[in-house]
């Protein structure tokens, strides 16, 4: 079978594909968005989008173009979008299928989202700009209105025969791992027909697909969708065909469980500090141990936590603001996610403090909050980002280096991260903003004594003691980034 791409280099028709490999992807920051949700062609800040409806809103590849400046603002240097593929056309008993992981014909595109030259100008516009495009992927399912034992497999391109799904039966328990692997997602309501990826002809069809998608639309990466509910032996080739940066959605907090899906797949979301993160964030009580003993395991069992996707939001969690709506908590927490190991992945809305609960309430329209690029953390998150890009350009072992915390008590976590000289240190707090301000003695930063430090995120400057400790101000309980001032040289941060 000759694959579409290497009959395009076969005929040297088109320049050398540079795909972009997990090394490449180690230094990226994600903004991930739901295209459904974050911006539509005509540019409204207006349009309604009640979230409870569960309907098309009206966002589109075209209106995510002409928002790339908000995005580039906050100094991310990719987007993740929601799947392309075509849906099922019904309002279900669950709305309308907006988010994309209805799917029920893979070769063709949701025309709702715009067409294959909207995706293709999506694509040439981000690298333009030097950014990468991921696109969400679902190997899995299909999409059906209707219960499970009455699904029309007519429907599906090219699945469109029930031999090529396993027989129905709905998962009662998500423990029970050949269970998850074997029978259906979804309910009676909406079911998501669960494919035979064991047969040959399943996986041909998927490595194809896949190659041939990144190929079509100048992909830069993928996230790949449900990846626990399809056998491990499934997924090397498929990465492989891809050709490009993978990372799985494993929803499982247990790093035993998770970690060893990286060895099928290059990356994996970061489940297993999600959850201590949000335990350590979400109140002024939290819990910073769990946080601190949850960085070194992922560490050590994961094969390499720095091609891991770090999070505190999405489509399927509640806003971090849903549990508190205290500043300087959000701040801490995306201060960690964009500074610690691994990818930053912040999403649509995020920046804008949204506080939706459960899916659907969770997926607010982001052009309802008007794109403010003066919000406290849309500024936070450019700030963060810009001393990260800083440090993946002009540090080499910054993005492999490890991040060592080195230091907690119960309402604080200091870590370290980058080669020795210029390393950034990230002193978070859970106080939240009434907390009370003191001076923390900041032992092991490995910074030389005398040396003059840069804190990012307020623009103040302090000097490490002659015994080597960091007198850090702590006030109001928010986060504080430091970083050598004689190392910011040209990057115009804090000028
Ligand atoms: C890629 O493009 C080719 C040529 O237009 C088309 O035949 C194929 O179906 C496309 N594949 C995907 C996955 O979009």
């Amino acid at each position: 079978m000759v694959s579409w791409r290497s009959l395009l280099l076969g005929l040297q028709v088109v320049a050398p594909i540079l795909a972009a490999t997990p090394a490449d992807w180690r230094s990226q920051s994600i903004y991930f968005l739901l295209t459904d949700r974050f911006a539509r062609t005509d540019g409204s800040t207006s349009a309604t989008c009640n979230t409870e409806d569960r309907k098309y809103c009206g966002g589109t590849w075209k209106g995510i173009i002409d928002q790339l400046d908000y995005i580039q603002g906050m100094g991310f240097t990719a987007i993740w979008i929601t799947p392309v593929t075509s849906q099922l056309t019904q309002d279900t008993a669950y709305g309308e299928a907006y988010h994309g992981y209805w799917q029920q014909d893979i070769y063709s595109l949701d025309s709702h989202l715009g067409t294959a030259d909207d995706l293709r100008a999506l694509a040439s516009a981000l690298h333009e700009r030097g950014m990468y495009l991921m696109v969400d992927v679902v190997a899995n399912h299909m999409g059906y209105d209707g219960a499970g034992d009455s699904v029309d497999y007519s429907v599906f391109n090219p699945f469109n025969s029930k031999d090529y799904f396993h027989p129905f039966c709905l998962i009662q328990d998500y423990n029970d791992q050949t269970q998850s692997e074997n029978c259906w997602l979804g309910d009676n309501s909406v079911s998501l027909p669960d494919l035979d990826t064991t047969t040959q002809d399943v996986k041909n069809i998927w490595y194809d697909w896949v190659e041939e998608l990144v190929s079509n639309y100048s992909i830069d990466g993928l996230r790949v969708d449900t990846v626990k509910h399809v056998q491990k032996d499934f997924w090397p080739d498929y990465n492989k065909a891809a050709g490009v940066y993978c990372i799985g959605e494993v929803l499982n907090g247990d790093p035993s469980y998770t970690c060893p899906y990286q060895e099928v797949m290059d990356g994996v979301l970061n489940y297993p500090i999600y959850y201590p993160l949000l335990n350590a964030f979400k109140s002024t009580s939290g819990n910073m141990n769990d946080l601190y003993n949850m960085i070194n395991t992922v560490k050590s069992d994961c094969p390499d936590s720095t091609l891991l996707g770090t999070f505190i939001e999405n489509h399927d969690s509640p806003r971090f603001a849903s549990y508190t709506n205290d500043m300087a908590l959000a701040k801490n927490v995306a201060a960690f996610i964009i500074l610690a190991d691994g990818i930053p992945i912040i999403y649509a809305g995020q920046e804008q403090h949204y506080a939706g609960g459960n899916d659907p309430s969770n997926r607010e329209a982001t052009w309802l909050s008007g794109y403010s690029t003066t919000s406290d953390l849309y500024k936070l998150i450019a700030s963060s980002n810009a001393i990260r890009n800083h440090a993946v350009s002009t540090d080499k072992g910054y993005v492999t280096y490890k991040n060592w915390p080195i230091y907690k008590d119960t309402t604080t976590i200091a870590m370290r991260k980058g080669t020795d000289g210029s390393q950034i240190i990230t002193i978070l707090s859970n106080k939240g903003a009434s907390g009370d301000g003191y001076t923390l003695s900041l032992d092991g930063t490995g910074y030389d004594a005398g040396t003059e430090l840069t804190e990012i995120l307020s623009c103040s400057t302090l000097t490490v003691g002659s015994d080597g400790k960091v007198p850090v101000p702590m006030e109001k309980g928010l986060p504080r980034v430091l970083y050598p001032s004689a190392k910011l040289g040209d990057s115009k941060i804090c000028t």
